[in-house]
Order: C-alpha cells, then sequence, then structure tokens
C-alpha cells in the first residue's frame, strides 16, 4: 500500500468521554468522535437516558439536562464493554444507578470487581442483581483506591466516581493509557480537578460543580497501530497522519526491530517496508508498554517473518484463539498457556475465516492483505465496532478490498 491516510478518534477515549459529558448542568460539544458502532450504541443510550444528543461530521453535542433515567437496558448495554461506564455517572447523578453488566470482546472474564472496588471505597453500596449492577448512595466521599492491577476501566469508573465525591480521592495503581489522560483532560475542562492522570496515581477533588465543555477526543492509538502494521506487511510506503508519535513509541521499537522503517513527527509516522521482517519476542503489557489491542494485528504479520517469534499476552487470558484462524491461512503456530511460538512461513494462502473478536478482525485483515489470493473474512461487525471505515482507507492506499453484506470482507 502506499500513500496518505488520517486517523479517526479514539474509541476508547470517547466511550469514556462520554458517559462523562452527563455529569455536567450544561451542553457540552465534542469533537473527533469516530464514526463507528459503539459511538452510535452510546447515543441510543443517552437518549434513552433522556439527554438530546446530536451527532455529525465527528461532533456530538450532548445536552445532559433532561436526563430522567438510571437503569439503561440491557439491549443496548450488553452490546459494548463500555456501556458500564454510565454505572458511576448515573449514580454521582441520581445517587443510585442500575446498569447491565457491560458486553464487549470475548477475550477472557472480563470481571468488574475493581471497578466495583473503586465505588465501594467512595461510600457506595453495590451489588450485582441477575447481571444488572445496582449502585446506591446517600453521599459519595473521597478516599483512597488500590486497584489490584492497573485496569483501564475501574481506573476509568474510579474517576467518575470521584468527580461526585466530596473530598479528594487518590486512585493507585491507575492505568496510564492515552485514553485515561483524556478523559481527565475533559473533565478539567468540566471544572473538576484531576491531577495525575497518566502516572500510577491520579488525585481527584472532587464534589465540585461540573459545567459543560468543548472538547476534542485525542487520535486512537489502536487504529494508528493498526494502520503502521498493515503498511508494513503490504511493503508499503505509508504516511499516517492525525497521529501521536509518542503514543506509537513501543510497537514503533517493534517494528524497527523487525526491519520496518518508521519515523515520526509532531502528528505523523511514516512507514516503510521491503516485505521482509526479522522474527522478535514480543510481551504485552498496561501503557507504555506493548499495547494488548495490537498484539493480535502484530502476530498476523508475525506469521511470515524470518525465524520463530514469541508472543506472551500478559492481560487477557484468552486472545489467542484468533491464530486457529490464522493456521486455516498457512500459519505455523503454537500456543502454551498465555505464549504464542510463531514460526514464520513464506507466504499465506487466502481461505474464509472469521474476526473472533475487534481486534481479531484487525489481525485479519493484515492477514489478507498479505495472503496470496482471496481472504473472505465473516464476523466483520466486531471490525465496524471500532474501526471507522476502515476498508475505504485501506482502499484507499491501494489494497484490494471490499465489504459485502456487512458480514464479510474479500481481500
Ligand atoms: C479496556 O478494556 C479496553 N476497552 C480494551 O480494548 C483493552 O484491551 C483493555 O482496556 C486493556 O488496555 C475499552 O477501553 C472500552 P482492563 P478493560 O480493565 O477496561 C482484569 C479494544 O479492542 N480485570 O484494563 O475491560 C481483566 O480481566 C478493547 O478496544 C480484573 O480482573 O480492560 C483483564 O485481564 C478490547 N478485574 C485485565 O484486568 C477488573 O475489575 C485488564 O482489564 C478489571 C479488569
Amino acid at each position: 500500500m502506499e500513500g496518505e491516510v488520517s486517523v479517526s478518534g479514539g474509541k476508547n477515549a470517547a466511550v469514556a468521554i462520554i458517559p462523562a459529558a452527563l455529569l455536567a448542568d450544561s451542553p457540552s460539544t465534542i469533537e473527533n468522535i469516530p464514526d463507528i458502532n459503539d459511538v452510535h450504541v452510546i447515543i441510543e443510550m443517552l437518549r434513552w437516558l433522556g439527554a438530546r444528543v446530536e451527532f455529525r461530521d465527528h461532533t456530538m453535542w450532548i445536552d445532559p439536562r433532561t436526563v430522567d433515567r438510571y437503569n439503561p437496558p440491557y439491549e443496548l448495554a450488553g452490546r459494548m464493554r463500555a456501556s458500564y461506564y454510565f454505572a458511576p455517572v448515573l449514580l454521582g447523578v441520581f445517587g443510585r444507578a442500575e446498569v447491565p453488566l457491560p458486553g464487549g470482546c470475548d477475550i477472557g472474564a472480563r470481571p468488574i470487581d475493581q471497578t466495583v472496588k473503586g465505588m465501594c471505597a467512595l461510600g457506595a453500596r453495590v451489588e450485582t442483581l441477575g447481571g444488572v449492577v445496582v449502585a446506591e448512595a446517600d453521599e459519595l466521599i473521597g478516599d483512597d483506591i488500590y486497584l489490584d492491577m492497573p485496569s483501564v476501566g475501574a481506573t476509568v469508573n474510579s474517576m467518575l466516581t470521584a468527580v461526585s465525591a466530596s473530598g479528594t480521592t487518590c486512585i493507585h495503581n491507575a492505568a496510564k493509557e492515552p485514553h485515561i489522560v483524556d478523559l481527565a483532560n475533559f473533565l478539567s475542562s468540566m471544572g473538576a480537578v484531576v491531577k495525575g492522570a497518566g502516572t500510577d496515581v491520579i488525585r481527584i477533588r472532587g464534589g465540585r460543580h461540573l459545567h459543560g465543555a468543548n472538547y476534542t477526543v485525542v487520535p486512537d492509538q489502536i487504529e494508528t497501530g493498526t494502520l503502521m502494521i498493515a503498511a508494513a506487511a503490504t511493503a508499503g510506503d505509508v504516511l499516517i497522519t492525525g497521529a501521536i508519535p509518542t503514543h506509537m513509541e513501543a510497537l514503533s521499537a517493534k517494528l524497527l526491530e523487525m526491519g520496518v522503517s518508521v519515523t515520526s513527527e509532531d502528528d505523523w509516522i511514516h512507514v516503510k517496508s521491503n516485505g521482509t521482517f526479522r522474527s522478535v519476542n514480543v510481551k504485552t503489557q498496561g501503557y507504555p508498554g506493548f499495547p494488548t489491542d495490537l498484539q493480535q494485528p502484530l502476530s498476523a504479520l508475525l506469521t511470515v517473518a524470518n525465524g520463530t517469534s514469541i508472543v506472551t499476552e500478559t492481560i487477557f487470558e484468552s486472545r489467542f484463539r484468533f491464530l486457529d484462524e490464522l493456521r486455516k491461512m498457512g500459519a505455523n503456530v503454537r500456543v502454551i498457556e498465555s505464549t504464542a511460538i510463531i514460526s514464520g512461513v513464506e507466504k499465506l494462502v487466502g481461505a474464509r475465516v472469521n474476526a473472533t473478536d475487534l481486534r481479531a478482525g484487525a489481525a485479519m485483515m493484515i492477514a489478507g492483505l498479505m495472503a496470496d489470493g482471496v481472504t473472505e473474512i465473516g464476523g466483520i461487525g466486531y471490525i465496524l465496532r471500532g474501526y471507522e471505515r476502515f476498508d475505504e482507507k485501506l482502499r484507499s492506499l491501494g489494497a484490494k478490498v471490499e465489504t459485502m453484506h456487512l458480514t464479510e470482507v474479500a481481500f
């Protein structure tokens, strides 16, 4: 592939920032929101709760003043992981929230015990009844929250609870992802006092009056990385614009190790490759380590690297199921517990495969771009959840890809 492509706004930032807008007493305007299915589900949830919402040209206007419900339905909440971000928000607004357990990619058990721990630490009573998280609090009071692991979701939910709690909350062992910092910046623009986002300890002085804000969402770190890997996979020469190179350092370092040329400045990243790759070892970590969401796309690329690569997935306990699909295309991979051993082959061969989750879908697209012959990917609804117009973006770079009946895409 050759040419220039721009990155959309961050999915995992937008799905945390949009619910936070309900904490204000006036409308917010949020720009650079990706036009993806998860965002459309959130819009349905906002309207169900009574908010007024407009969304066009990647800009969302939210008026929270007419919100009059605290119990979104399972039909909506069950369609994505981030739906439970509404629990701390509705708790802060109404003193009560009844939010179904979240959906999201099937990449592990994905419990919410750390979210419950954070909300309880600030005075909420939380229980799960029939698949619904019921939270209530007469008053939320700031305190220390010690997360057992740097959970992104629990950090978000603790932040969204803390801004409604009187006094100061310290979230220890917090996640440091770019979308955590973006949420902190949005909350600050609403009048909250949030310090330390991006470090292990986030301090929030809560109980303050929050007003609507104008905000622009950060570029999508994982879409940027997926485009970088796709460029390398096709022996390409691609300029990725509207990105934040510092968010990509773990992937850029890995691609350089593989022999891919990666240069960057300001808001662009240039990826060039001759189509041959050295094998490397990868271990997923929380930010700024190698992102688990890029493990699957990079593993697809490693199937044709020279030599054997070792990929260790430390974040989710079943994020290797997509390798079964890559085997259908000729990949030589073995999985031993949380480690995949990938022995490079000369070429992949196109086949009919399935996307088993969102980033697995991205991995299959990477594989399809490299394979000889046509690859048909079923279940691309996953891809549409998290990547905006991704087939169009790849086509604009010269890839041969078409989306049929929205159930499969052929390469
Ligand atoms: C967020 O999921 C992202 N989703 C995921 O992206 C991403 O893979 C993940 O963070 C890690 O970066 C959104 O932001 C909407 P975690 P989340 O809580 O919050 C365990 C994508 O493709 N854990 O950091 O669910 C958990 O089981 C998606 O965009 C607990 O044990 O991730 C997992 O093993 C996929 N108890 C690990 O921690 C808890 O209460 C990390 O989970 C919470 C998490």
